[in-house]
């Protein structure tokens, strides 16, 4: 009889699955420190890719950053704080931050914004702070 011991192998798997949910996933170009990822002034052009879900700090402030995709951000539940400004974001679609629902403080401030609509910040239930660098008046309603 041959007994195949596949216990070390079992282990490498389980190994690399959790490898693979938690370490691989900070973007090269950014810095991630447990809840925390800062891709700030890295001349990124789109929203970073495969973050950490469970971050709850991010700062993608001063790169050219067009949009805010609603995919990736609606992966990032536990989201707290956002940092977006000094982009060149025009537009944001109706619901970016559906899923984002603990948001607390979003910077959209020094963007190409124009006019955003209510419906956008509508499920941001916890929202203390949000510096949108769009006046009122040009505030869609
Ligand atoms: C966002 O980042 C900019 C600099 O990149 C900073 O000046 C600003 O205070 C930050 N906003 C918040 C709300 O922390």
């Amino acid at each position: 009889m041959c007994f195949c011991d596949s216990r070390p192998l079992r282990l490498l798997s389980v190994l690399l699955v959790g490898i693979a949910l938690t370490g691989a996933n900070c973007p090269s170009e950014c810095n991630c420190l447990e809840h925390e990822v800062s891709c700030q002034s890295k001349n990124l052009k789109n929203f970073p890719q495969s973050l950490p879900f469970h971050i709850r700090y991010l700062d993608i402030s001063r790169n050219q950053i067009k949009y805010l995709p609603l995919i990736e951000l609606s992966y990032l539940t536990d989201l707290v704080y956002l940092n977006c400004s000094y982009n060149i974001i025009e537009k944001i679609s109706r619901l970016p931050f559906l899923n984002v629902v603990k948001l607390i403080s979003l910077d959209l401030s020094h963007n190409h914004l124009t006019t955003i609509s209510q419906m956008t910040f509508q499920t941001l239930k916890s929202l203390t702070m949000l510096c949108s660098g769009v006046g009122l008046e040009s505030t869609v309603f």
